[in-house]
């Protein structure tokens, strides 16, 4: 009997510039500049620069995505990839304006999380994991959002909406449909923010304004 054939390929090696359509801004690569020196190695910086790449690539990761994070900090395709799948936070595919992460952990589902659950999907006329026909709501299920005392509690984008009822719902609802605020890409923007000092954001702006 034949023994199998086990072929090792060639690592994928990091994309080369001439195959990429490099879309990070001005304030993106000043961005990635500064938080490179934070860390001992450019690897160091992938949850940073991956944050940079979901709010540059308008709220989810496409491959030309990874393909540019994996460039910029020299690294592979497939080891950017390996990280962006890893963590949850990272949409892989496209998500809608605004993502609503109603957490059904324990005490959220002692507190009626569950019916939350349903009462978003009626209201929305969509299913967990699915975005409204008009590309505005992406309903997700998640767990313990640190919150457990203002149970049932839902994250959408940078904010904890607390103590869920249906009229509360009801409010954020219309509020969000008539504003720009707490949108993916927001909360995309926030974490990259939150990892950089006050003195480089000031950095960044002065950069920018003299460009
Ligand atoms: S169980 Fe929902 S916030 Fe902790």
């Amino acid at each position: 009997m034949q023994e199998p054939i086990i072929r090792i390929t060639e690592r994928p090696k990091p994309p080369q510039p001439e195959e990429l359509n490099l879309r990070f801004s001005e304030r993106a690569v000043l961005e990635l500049e500064a938080l490179l020196t934070h860390y001992p190695d450019k690897k160091s910086a992938m949850l940073p620069a991956l944050w940079i790449a979901q709010r540059e690539y308008g709220g989810h990761l496409t491959s030309d995505a990874i393909a540019e994070v994996a460039y910029r900090l020299g690294r592979s395709y497939a080891e950017v990839e390996g990280v962006a799948t890893f963590y949850t936070m990272y949409n892989k595919t496209p998500v809608g304006k605004y993502m609503l992460e109603v957490c059904t952990n324990l005490s959220c589902m002692l507190c009626g999380g569950y019916r939350i659950l349903e009462y978003l999907q009626e209201k929305l006329g969509i299913r967990l994991g699915e975005t409204t026909p008009d590309g505005l709501f992406t309903l997700t299920e998640v767990e313990c959002l640190n919150n457990c005392g203002d149970a049932p509690v839902m994250q959408v984008g940078d904010i904890y909406c607390r103590r869920l009822t249906p009229e509360k719902i009801d409010a954020l609802l219309e509020e969000l449909r008539q504003s720009e605020a707490h949108t993916v890409v927001a909360l995309a923007d926030a974490e990259v923010q939150l990892h950089l000092s006050a003195q480089e954001r000031e950095q960044i702006e002065r950069a920018l304004t003299q460009s």
